[in-house]
Parts: structure tokens; C-alpha cells; sequence
């Protein structure tokens, strides 16, 4: 009975101890939080552009986002549930997503916030091993290769095949309504 007393109190103590914030927990959350509100930024850059988006390739890249969306929410709910078991409050906060009136500058646009990503998660991995999670370590290297596989099939859409003419002219037009012009 006493040991068993002594068991719980001991248990009590280490749970306790988990969940203190050291100021090496706190950066970690700090990052995962900074990734989480990347992932938030994904899901409604890809829902956003899915639904603006024109054109011959509509259908093809309509498809692609719609699948990106997916992972992307798969990825934010593996962020915020690892935020929360350390003890961290999950951001509900998304990065601005970047305005595109044109297929070729959502790639673009999505492109950017790929490579964002794997460069976070690269950073993010490196604290996950100091801290000794060797779980976050391996999740987010998943999430690399993930990301590293969206990122390869933008640069793929964008390699080839491209009118260049609309994306110029729609580049102009921007220009001249940035100089004062009527859209
Ligand atoms: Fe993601
Ligand atoms: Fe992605």
C-alpha cells in the first residue's frame, strides 16, 4: 500500500516534470506553432486558388490542389496535436496567403510556400533530435518527403508547355494598375 503510494507520488512528479516548460520545449513549440500556421496557409492557399482558378489547365491543377489539401490538413492536425501533448497552445492563426489572378503565379505562389516548408521542417528536425523526440523526428521527415514530392511536381508543371504570353500580359496589366491605372 505504501509503495503503491509512493509509486503514484512518484508518477505525479514525473508528469508533472513533463510537462514544464523548459525554455528548449518552449522554442520547439514556438517553431512547431510557426509550421502549423505554414500548413494553415497551405490548405487555404490551395482551397483558395481551386476555386479562382481559369483557364486551359483548370481541370489538371484543380485535381492537384484538391489532392495537396489533403496533406496539407493531414499535416496540421499532426502539428497541433504534438503542440498540444507538449503542453503548447496550437496556433489557429494561417500566414497571409499570397493573392493570384493566374494559373501560372498560384504554381509559383505554391512553389514558394513548398520549399518554405521543407526549410522549416529541416530546422524543425534538427530540434526535435536535440530534444531528444525521436517520434517528431521521424513524423517530420515524413512531412519532408511529402512536401519535397509536391514541390517536385509544381517545378515539373512549371518546366514546360506554357503560353507565356497570357502570364507576360497579365504581368502588364498588373503593373499598370500598380501605376494608377483602372482595372
Ligand atoms: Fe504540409
Ligand atoms: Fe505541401
Amino acid at each position: 500500500m505504501l509503495m503503491q503510494a509512493q509509486r503514484e507520488s512518484y508518477e505525479t512528479k514525473d508528469v508533472k516534470s513533463d510537462i514544464s516548460i523548459t525554455n528548449e520545449r518552449r522554442a520547439l513549440i514556438d517553431g512547431l506553432n510557426r509550421d502549423l500556421a505554414g500548413e494553415y496557409q497551405a490548405v487555404l492557399m490551395y482551397t483558395h486558388y481551386s476555386a479562382k482558378l481559369t483557364g486551359p489547365y483548370r481541370r489538371e491543377l484543380r485535381a492537384l490542389f484538391q489532392a495537396e489539401i489533403a496533406d496539407e490538413q493531414g499535416h496540421a492536425q499532426f502539428l497541433a496535436d504534438k503542440i498540444a501533448a507538449l503542453g503548447g497552445e496550437p496556433s489557429t492563426k494561417p500566414r497571409e496567403v499570397p493573392n493570384a489572378d493566374h494559373a501560372k503565379q498560384m504554381l509559383q505562389h505554391a512553389l514558394t510556400t513548398e520549399k518554405q516548408a521543407i526549410a522549416d521542417y529541416v530546422e524543425r528536425i534538427a530540434e526535435a533530435e536535440a530534444f531528444g523526440d525521436i517520434g517528431l523526428k521521424v513524423s517530420l521527415e515524413n512531412m519532408v518527403a511529402d512536401e519535397t514530392r509536391h514541390k517536385e511536381e509544381i517545378e515539373r508543371i512549371l518546366a514546360d508547355g506554357w503560353d507565356d504570353f497570357s502570364f507576360k500580359q497579365a504581368q502588364e496589366e498588373d503593373r499598370w494598375k500598380d501605376e494608377g491605372g483602372q482595372g
